[in-house]
């Protein structure tokens, strides 16, 4: 993959400008960049050497489902996730791990600093992973989130959401995200993905409900494309602590 620094430049200084105009998130001010960006330079074909490298001995047949993890099926709506990880010139970027964690269907972590009034689930841990197939491809199943209520302001209580990762080929690509569900009444109230400037950059975080993606009688499909580079590239949601389990 060719470097892309300029684009990839013009990117990041979006994001930091962007960032820390949304009042109702106020952690967003704590976490915003504090430098401006610094220009990438990497020798023609360095780029491809940067990033880290997983093979498919690293990942189980069953880190890509999640209601398969437990002796019992978890609680909730059965979803599949599916989608392209592609570069900023649409070309699908293979074997590229891709790590995925959540709440449960009552919209709790199975995580020590997530002690709200819900249920955990004994069925349920919320974290997955796969590599993508030759055409970029990627597939999770699992259940659908619930939201959940975290102290940004009064009443802000989060959408349901799946919170990605991924490395890229290169340390310029590293990506964490959110991925939204469409026709979530909080999606217009959610002040994370509200700190994104960029209404289209906003847009793109929400999957597409799709048909052929359902599972008959099992579950619903949703398709949701994550793009490392570019103008059309996926931009990052920041989470309210953000790392693996963060809210
Ligand atoms: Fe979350």
């Amino acid at each position: 993959m060719a470097a892309n620094g300029p684009a990839r430049e013009r990117r990041e200084t979006r994001r930091v400008d962007g960032f820390g105009e949304a009042p109702a998130y106020v952690g967003v001010v704590e976490r915003r960049p504090r430098q401006p960006p610094v220009p990438v330079v990497l020798a023609p074909g360095a780029v491809e050497l940067a990033g880290p490298l997983f093979g498919t001995r690293d990942v189980g047949p069953f880190d890509a489902d999640l209601t398969r993890q437990h002796p019992g099926e978890p609680l909730g709506e059965r979803i599949t996730v599916s989608g392209r990880v592609l570069d900023g010139r649409g070309r699908p970027v293979r074997g590229q791990l891709v790590e995925l964690w959540q709440a449960n269907a009552a919209g709790r972590y199975a995580h020590r600093l997530d002690d709200r009034r819900a249920p955990l689930d004994p069925n349920f841990t919320g974290t997955g992973r796969c590599l993508t197939d030759d055409s970029g491809r990627y597939r999770f199943t699992t259940i659908r989130p619930g939201a959940y209520p975290w102290a940004s302001h009064p009443h802000a209580w989060r959408p349901a959401h799946l919170h990605f990762s991924l490395f890229g080929t290169a340390f310029t690509q590293r990506l964490v995200t959110q991925m939204y569900f469409p026709n979530d009444p909080l999606l217009p109230y959610d002040a994370i993905r509200n700190a994104l400037p960029d209404p289209d950059a906003r847009r793109r975080l929400v999957a597409v409900y799709d048909p052929d993606l359902n599972e008959p009688e099992l579950s619903l499909g949703y398709h949701w494309d994550i793009v490392l580079d570019g103008p059309a590239a996926t931009w990052t949601a920041p989470a309210s602590v953000p790392a693996q389990g963060g809210r």
